[in-house]
């Protein structure tokens, strides 16, 4: 370990256990923190319980994390908003998002609203458009096209409803086209990304364009509980992984988040466990080795766990399509 990370180690112990997280500037001027909680309860969720999140949100501060990522579609900005409660404003980083069903121009302020009424905030720090293609309530195709999504997503910000303005599961392609229509420029882009998924050729681009790339579902199929049969490897008992993390006295898991946070991007890691919510801030000690992040690169096998195959047939799907064998 060099001497500037011994003498970082040694300020995150004088300010009380606290994790104190870096900053990354936007190119809007605003700063994002280099970690967020993310607060989606997944696929096989039966809905939320009335207070699992809040809780969630609350042993969160205390563990230092000053950025939350939720979203409308997610149920719970309410419980977002009452953990929050308390905390003041400008201490905290909140990202929300539009659903699919907001896409027409005028829907995004309304949508916006709604989301600030249940985060009991009047702003959020930064609001995506959480997918390029619109539906209607019926689950039909909306063929909106984003760009003028986009032109409510810059009239939200104009009315100082959030303070920046993204996308999240855009492509490459689709972010060259708000660009090239002289449109604002996105401060950030969230996209599914860990060891399987790295997406080394989308982070070039936007780092060359000077958006943010958040990590969305930033363990992949590291768990086994929630990876599917085909997902590749590692699991969290990878030999190569553990002896990494033996090395830095971490868990696997903080080495994943730290390779994430070494690549230049934000990792939004979900937990609703106490321990493992203090586990997963706890990355900003140490470094890795050029060798030990030329291994963890070997894992990116262009595997995604949220393709959304069911929406492949919309104009505007982002992702390679699933081709019929
Ligand atoms: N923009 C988008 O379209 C999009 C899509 C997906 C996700 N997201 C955002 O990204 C966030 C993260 O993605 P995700 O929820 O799909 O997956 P994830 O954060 O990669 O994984 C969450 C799972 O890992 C477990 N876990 C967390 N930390 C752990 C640790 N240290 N050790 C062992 N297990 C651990 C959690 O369990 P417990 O909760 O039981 O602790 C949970 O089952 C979401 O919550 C959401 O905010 C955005």
């Amino acid at each position: 370990m060099t001497f500037k990370w011994l003498l970082f180690a040694f300020i995150i112990k004088l300010t009380n256990g606290l994790v104190q997280v870096p900053k990354l500037k936007l190119n809007d001027g605003h700063e994002m923190p280099a970690i967020a909680l993310g607060t989606w309860l997944g696929f096989s969720s039966n809905g939320p319980k009335s207070n699992e999140v809040e809780q969630a949100v609350r042993w969160a501060l205390d563990a230092g994390y000053t950025h939350i990522d939720t979203a409308w579609i997610y149920k719970i900005e309410d419980q977002v908003g009452r953990g929050l409660k308390g905390v003041p404003r400008e201490n905290v980083f909140v990202t929300s998002k539009l659903w699919n069903t907001f896409h027409a121009k005028e829907a995004v302020v309304p949508a916006l609203r709604e989301s600030l009424r249940s985060l009991q905030l009047d702003y959020v720090d930064l609001y995506l458009i959480h997918w390029p293609l619109g539906e209607f309530a019926n689950s039909s195709y909306d063929s909106t096209d984003y760009l003028e999504t986009w032109q409510g997503m810059i009239e939200a910000k104009k009315l100082g409803l959030t303070k920046s303005i993204g996308l999240s599961n855009f492509n490459q392609k689709m972010i060259e086209r708000i660009i090239e229509n002289g449109l604002e420029k996105p401060a950030a882009l969230q996209v599914e990304l860990n060891l399987n998924l790295q997406q080394p050729e989308l982070v070039a681009f936007c780092k060359s364009q000077d958006i943010a790339v958040m990590a969305y579902t930033p363990f992949g199929s590291l768990f086994y509980s929630k990876a599917a049969p085909d997902a590749p490897p590692p699991r969290v008992d990878d030999p190569a992984l553990v002896k990494i993390s033996e090395k830095y006295n971490k868990t696997v898991p903080q080495i994943v988040l730290r390779y994430l946070v070494e690549l230049g991007v934000v990792p939004l890691p979900k937990s609703l466990t106490k321990s493992r919510i203090e586990e997963n801030i706890n990355i900003f000690d140490f470094q890795l080795t050029e060798d030990e992040k030329k291994l963890l690169k070997t894992f990116d096998k262009g595997y995604r766990v949220i393709p959304q195959y069911k929406w492949q047939d919309h104009p505007y799907y982002p992702f390679e399509k699933k081709v019929n064998e």
